[in-house]
Parts: C-alpha cells; structure tokens; sequence
C-alpha cells in the first residue's frame, strides 16, 4: 500500500504506520465509508426502483430493511474487515484460522470482490451519464431540453443511450478517474474534495426539493407516494429488490466496507460510524425523490420509467429555472463526485487482492483491472444501443448485471457475512472488536444480526426463489 493511501487509511495493519498528516484519522474513515455508500444509488437509482415498484409500501419496506438488516450486516462487514486485518479474501481465510472455522470462508471473499467488479463494471456507465450531462450542463443544452418539458428531456437522454460512443467515451473517463484515485493513493486535493462534496450535494438536493416543491406545486402528490404505503401495490418481488437495495446503497455484502474496514483504527467505534453512515444515507436517498417526483408529477411523466427517470426530470427543472444551467453543472459535477467516492471502494477489493496474491504494485493492480472492468462494461453500454435485443432471462445486459449483483450476489454475501460474523466469530472477539462490552447495545445488535437479518434474508431469497 503507498505511502499516500495511508494517510487516508487508518492503520490496524502492522505494517501500516500512521503518519499523522492529512485529516483526521477518524473523520477519514467515516468519510470514505459514507463516501462509498452514498452514490449514484441514493440519487440514480432509488427514485427509479421506488417508482416501479410503487412508492410508499416499498420505501417502508427498504427502510425496514435498512434498519433490520443492512445495518447490523455493515457493522458485522466493517468488524470481519477490521479483525481480519488484510485484503478481504486473505483477511477472511486468517480469521477463520484463528477463530478455528473453515478455511472456505475465504470463498466469501471471492464472492464479494467478483461482486464488486461486476457491479463497477455498469456503475462506471452510469457514472459515465453523469459527465455526458455534466457537459450538457455546461454547453447548455438543458434550456432547449425543458423548452417542451418531458419531450425534449427525454429525447436528450434518448440520444445518449442511442450513442455507444459517447458512453464509452464516458465510462472510460469515470474508469480512468477512477483508477487514478485508487493508483496514487487518496491525495489531499481528494480528501479536501470529499470534504465539501457530501455536505455539498446535500445541500443542492435540499435547494432542489425546495424548488421542486414551490415551482410545480405537487410536493404534496410526491410526499404521499413516497410515504403513504399502499400495499396492495407491493409484490415479493418488490420486497427482494427493496432488501437488495438496502445493501448496494449501504454499499454491503460484498468487500468494500470490508476492506475499508481493514484499514480501521481499534479505538475507532463501528456502530456509531455505522449508524452516521446509514443514516446520512437514507437522508440522501429520501431527498432524491423529493427533488425527482414533483417534477415527474407535474410533467405528465410515468413514475415507472426505470433507469432514464433522474436524467429526464434534472434537465427540465434545471431548464426552467433561473440559473439553472449554473445549478445543474453543479448537481452533475457533485453527482459525478459522488460516484467516484463509491467506484474507488468498488476497485478497492480487486487491487488489494492482486497486491497480495500476485504481488503487483498499487499502479499496476489499479490499471489493468480497470481496463478488465471497462471491457466488461462495454456489454452494458451496448445494452442500450446495438445489444438491445439481447435479453438472455428477459432482461438486457445492464439491468441482468443489476438484478444478479443486487438482488442475489449482495444479499447472499450479506447473509454469509451475518452467520460467519454471528455464529462464526465468539462472542468474545466480537465484543472485543465492537469495543461496547457486554452492554446493551451490543447483546441487541448481536441478537438482531442472528435471529432477525439472517432469517430476513434467508425469506425472501427462498420465496423469491420458489
Ligand atoms: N453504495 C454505493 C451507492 O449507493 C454503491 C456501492 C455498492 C459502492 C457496493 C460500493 C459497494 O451508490
């Protein structure tokens, strides 16, 4: 690991020494950590999924979700990482040695990090959409794309699905920016970025729900879909993809909090950290739709259409409002921002893993396994374009990546780490790495990681299954 990363880093490792400069060691790993969680899933992709599935019953259900059982898995994934100690997989095999478990938990390391590089492979496309409207943004193209709302949005957003170049040209600078972070370390223009680029994509969602609310005047129909369940509405099949977002966004199940975990200070507390995290994270995702739906509802838009529906609703509102080619430079940059937080934990597992199993050096680890993540992302670029007929299992390439990464490798990851975290590890290392004792927060949190996010899971996997 260089020199740099550990300045964001904290060093449990034995070989990494802290060297006091930069940020605050603490303050760095809850930044990185909300910094991975809080990403285009928050903003991109929760309005679209909880439009398709309906709104309020499906927000109660993911918020329940959220609490029960992507919560306590986050703090279980953050202790396997910590007290592993080393790249996730190698960090999961010592751990199990250690506690006298099977070695074949290192297999749920090698789930996790195929996880990740497949799901990096098609958010670093979408991360891609944002710089194309970045640009859009900054040659304003978005006056023309609200001249007649909902038409003119939507053919802008038509023309880049219909443009494999200009979306592979995207995803490779969301992968080259990518790799450059993880390569070189977290450098002090990153962290200082980070700094601002959370509270400050906060702060434009709060301006835009603002906006939303008094320029259309449907705050009220977009509060009472988000929030007043109707549960005839809801399927298993909605609950499955509500409990898979509760770990993509919690950025769960695979290895990435896990490795960041790794790096983490002993005095450091994982379930206070854990629970700023989830709970900046829902804030974000709740705002989101409050900035998207009034302007769906008032443009006529369906709620249900899928991955178009951030980049359609944004051009209208930032097409009408005064200063809005200003505003929306600043959403995407910030939007662009917070995706690169969560494609470098995404990167994350791989390099790590290629550092200690092959020996390479950081450079290289980064550079050639971005160039493999971008090649697999071509399938999803073409998925909107010259595959589009190409849906093995009725889907096409990007939405069976999604459905097989969060929806069945996350929550399957999440469930391995829960039991290996619950059962696998004693009571003693577990209280000894959660630094609470034997009070009450941790006999609860240990309780609820066994009896309630185990079987949760377990479920719906079956009845989604059957
Ligand atoms: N949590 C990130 C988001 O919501 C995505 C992510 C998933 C990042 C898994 C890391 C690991 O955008």
């Amino acid at each position: 690991m260089s020199a740099r990363i550990e300045n964001l880093y904290l060093p449990a490792r034995p070989t990494e020494v802290r060297r006091g400069k930069g940020w605050s060691t603490r303050f760095a790993f809850v930044l990185a950590a909300a910094g991975s969680a809080v990403g285009l899933g928050n903003v991109w992709k929760f309005p679209y999924i909880a439009g398709e599935h309906g709104g309020g019953a499906f927000v109660l259900v993911y918020l329940a979700c959220v609490m029960l059982i992507g919560l306590p898995i986050l703090i279980a994934e953050i202790v396997l990482g910590r007290r592993g100690g080393s790249s996730p997989i190698h960090g999961l095999r010592a751990l199990a040695s250690r506690e006298g478990r099977s070695p074949n938990w290192r297999y749920l390391g090698w789930l996790g990090v195929a996880g990740t590089f497949l799901i990096l492979s098609f958010y670093s496309v979408v991360a891609g959409w944002s710089i194309a409207y970045l640009w859009y943004a900054v040659s304003g193209q978005f006056g023309a794309a609200a001249a007649d709302s909902a038409a003119s949005a939507g053919a802008l957003f038509a023309g880049l699905k219909a443009s494999p170049a200009t979306m592979l040209a995207c995803h490779a600078l969301a992968m080259a920016a990518t790799v450059l972070v993880v390569a070189r370390g977290i450098r002090n223009g990153l962290e200082r970025a980070v700094r601002w680029m959370v509270p400050g994509l906060f702060v434009l969602l709060v301006a835009l729900v603002i906006y939303a609310a008094v320029a259309t005047g449907e705050f009220g129909r977009a509060a009472a879909f988000m929030f007043r369940p109707d549960f005839s509405a809801l399927s298993w099949d909605a609950v499955l993809v509500a409990l898979g977002h509760a770990f993509f966004t919690l950025s769960v199940g695979m290895t990435a909090m896990m490795a960041y975990g790794s790096h983490l200070e002993k005095k450091v507390s994982v379930a206070k950290a854990s629970v700023a995290i989830a709970g900046l994270d829902t804030l974000v995702a709740l705002l989101a739709c409050l900035a998207v739906f009034p302007i769906v509802f008032a443009n006529g838009l369906q709620t249900e259409i899928g991955p178009g529906l951030l980049f359609v609703t944004m051009p209208i509102a930032f097409g009408q409002m005064p200063g809005g080619e200003f505003a929306g430079m600043l959403f995407f940059l910030f939007l662009g921002l917070a995706a690169l937080t969560s494609t470098i934990s995404l990167l994350e597992p791989t390099v790590e893993h290629l550092e200690q199993r092959a020996g390479w050096n950081r450079r290289r680890a980064a550079a050639l396994s971005g160039l493999a993540i971008w090649i697999v992302g071509i399938g999803s670029v073409l998925a909107f374009n010259l595959w589009s007929g190409f849906t093995p299992f009725g889907k096409n390439l990007f939405d069976l990546l999604d459905f097989v990464t969060a929806n069945l490798m996350l929550p399957i990851g999440g469930l391995l780490i829960a039991i290996f975290a619950g059962w696998g590890l004693s009571r003693a290392s577990l209280a000894e790495e959660l630094g609470l004792g034997e009070s009450p927060v941790f006999r609860l949190w240990r309780f609820v990681l066994r009896y309630v996010a185990v079987p949760g899971v377990v479920l719906v996997l079956v009845y989604n299954l059957l």
